[in-house]
């Protein structure tokens, strides 16, 4: 029965957008390797790669283009709502933006359904300035959500990008399976996306980040740190930011986010890296010594946290943030589902009581 809890080793799919090696580390999304695709392939150079199996007609320069039209579109629908769409957490803002642009068929689409996603998520960060249609959507949604009346700065662009692309797609996480099995009973990509923001809410799947900056702020100082994370051990905590369902060793992601990062404090002094990166070796040093047959490593959600942060995003949006990347994956996830699976009706075991 335990095997079963989790589906883990369970195989669900045969899949051509991502690729997770546990065992070494490695991430490979739709062929290239995460350390190369994060170097030469922009947001929308991403949704490319990860679609053009099943839709081969839409190249980047397509879907540039079209996010610049479809995110104008989505504004002009959801501004009027501007206000609740600003009262929610940023996950609920994602998916009350889905269902308030359900009746707009120039949204039901692939680059429909994301450009709904970058217009809401810029309206719950309370941007008052319309996308501009006609810029790279990325470095536009930054200079919305900043509130800028220039462009963004484009190293923070470059940050953010990378971000999104590292996160764009990861096998079977829970979201994307969520996304599968709405795609697999024939229903629209809408409902895949909305379902998929409701698994992506969990503090075991995406919504980690924002606690490992309030555990960060909470540890205060290095010294502090072991006690710290000693108490929350005995207490039975999970530590935000570290073990992985898959990985056996150290998320690749975390360290292209943590050079990402990196590449930051060139501009920007970031203190709060080598404070965070401090921490990291304690609380790694402590789960050792607590789980010692248990790998527990840093996992995205550590240093996506320190990246958003420095980026200027308030640590309630990290979520949605991460939305942003992985909805590249879901969509792709549930056209390979259409085209290649069938229903997913898994069995279970009946233990309770049988009466009469
Ligand atoms: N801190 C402390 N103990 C941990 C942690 C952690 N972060 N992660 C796992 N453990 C412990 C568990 O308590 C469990 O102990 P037990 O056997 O005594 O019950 C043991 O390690 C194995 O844990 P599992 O639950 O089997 O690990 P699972 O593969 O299901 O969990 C998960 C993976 C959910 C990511 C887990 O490591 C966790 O809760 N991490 C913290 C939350 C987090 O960072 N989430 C983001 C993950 S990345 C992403 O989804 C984008």
């Amino acid at each position: 029965m335990q095997a079963f809890n989790g589906l883990e080793d369970v195989v669900a799919a045969h899949t051509c957008l991502s690729h997770v090696d546990g065992a070494r580390g490695e991430l490979i999304i739709a062929g290239w390797p995460l350390e190369q695709l994060v170097q030469h392939f922009d947001y929308s150079a991403t949704a490319a790669l990860l679609w053009q199996p099943f839709l081969p007609e839409l190249d980047a320069a397509k879907i540039s283009f079209g996010l610049g039209q479809s995110r104008l579109q989505a504004w002009q629908a959801l501004k009027p709502f501007a206000s609740k769409i600003r009262s929610l957490s940023a996950l609920d803002a994602l998916r009350l933006g889905l269902d308030l642009t359900a009746d707009l068929p120039e949204l039901e689409d692939q680059v429909g359904v994301i450009a709904t996603l970058l217009s809401a998520f810029a309206l719950n960060q309370g941007s008052d300035s319309a996308p501009d249609p006609h810029a790279e959507p990325i470095a536009d949604l930054l200079r919305q959500c900043q509130g800028l009346t220039t462009a963004a700065d484009p190293a923070f662009v470059k940050g953010l990008t990378r971000y999104l692309v590292s996160v764009s797609d990861h096998g079977l996480n829970a979201s994307t399976f969520t996304a599968r099995v709405i795609a697999s009973t024939a229903s629209d990509l809408r409902s895949s996306l909305a379902g998929a923001l409701g698994a992506l809410k969990g503090s075991l799947h995406g919504g980690a980040p924002g606690p490992v900056l309030d555990m960060l702020d909470a540890i205060g100082t290095a010294e502090h740190a072991k006690s710290w994370i000693q108490a929350e051990l005995s207490a039975g905590q999970r530590i935000m930011g570290f073990g992985h369902r898959i990985y056996r060793v150290r998320d690749p992601r975390a360290d292209v986010l943590k050079a990402t990062l990196e590449q930051l404090s060139c501009n920007q002094d970031l203190p709060q890296l080598q404070h965070a990166a401090a921490i990291e070796q304690v609380i790694l040093a402590s789960l050792r010594e607590h789980k010692p047959d248990r790998v527990l490593e840093t996992n995205v959600e550590f240093y996506t946290a320190l990246l958003l942060d420095a980026l200027g995003f308030d640590r309630s949006s990290f979520t949605g943030v991460f939305a942003l990347g992985r909805a590249l994956g879901w969509v792709a996830h549930a056209h390979e589902q259409q085209a290649t699976g069938r229903l997913i009706r898994p069995q279970s075991v009946y233990v309770g009581p049988k009466k009469g």
